[in-house]
């Protein structure tokens, strides 16, 4: 049994295998990876409500999977999907929250945005998302991406 886990080699999500006692870190670095780049990176509630509202057990799994089919899993464009715990938004469940790249080529507009009810995204919804995200198109003006109300003077006044 312990040759079989010391035999065993374990690769991240950008397909580069795992140093010892890591579970994301490289082996060898490799500059030509952009391990640390993304345009824009999707904070994904993974915490109880929310999860347990997603249909799809492993939704950043599934996400990822879209996101290469869409050629945007790595370079310029790159969206990248991050599992995240409670953000205290659970009323609004599934939620997410964008976070753009705005000091090197992140779209301001769209910095900052929470979506709610993302449990209710079917795939081609996601592709809809990413793209627009792509494109750097304002999702203020998409209406069938509903946003959590976050800041809005009118909840907190
Ligand atoms: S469980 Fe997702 S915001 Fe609370």
């Amino acid at each position: 049994m312990r040759n079989i886990m010391e035999n065993k080699k374990l690769y991240n999500t950008m397909g580069s295998e795992v140093a010892e006692g890591f579970t994301c870190k490289p082996k060898k670095f490799d500059a030509n990876k952009p391990i640390m780049h993304f345009k824009t990176q999707l904070f994904i509630c993974d915490d109880e409500r929310c999860g347990k509202a997603h249909k799809d057990e492993n939704i950043a799994a599934t996400l990822r999977e879209v996101i290469k089919q869409l050629n945007l899993a790595k370079g310029e464009d790159r969206i990248k999907i991050v599992r995240t715990g409670c953000f205290g938004a659970c009323r609004f469940r599934s939620v997410a929250n964008i976070y753009e790249n705005t000091r090197i080529n992140g779209n301001s507009k769209n910095n900052g945005i929470w979506l709610k009810n993302i449990h209710r995204y079917d795939i081609e919804k996601w592709k809809r998302l990413f793209k627009a995200l792509k494109e750097n198109i304002s999702l203020d003006e998409i209406e069938e991406f509903e946003q959590v109300p976050m800041s809005d003077p009118s909840f907190y006044k």
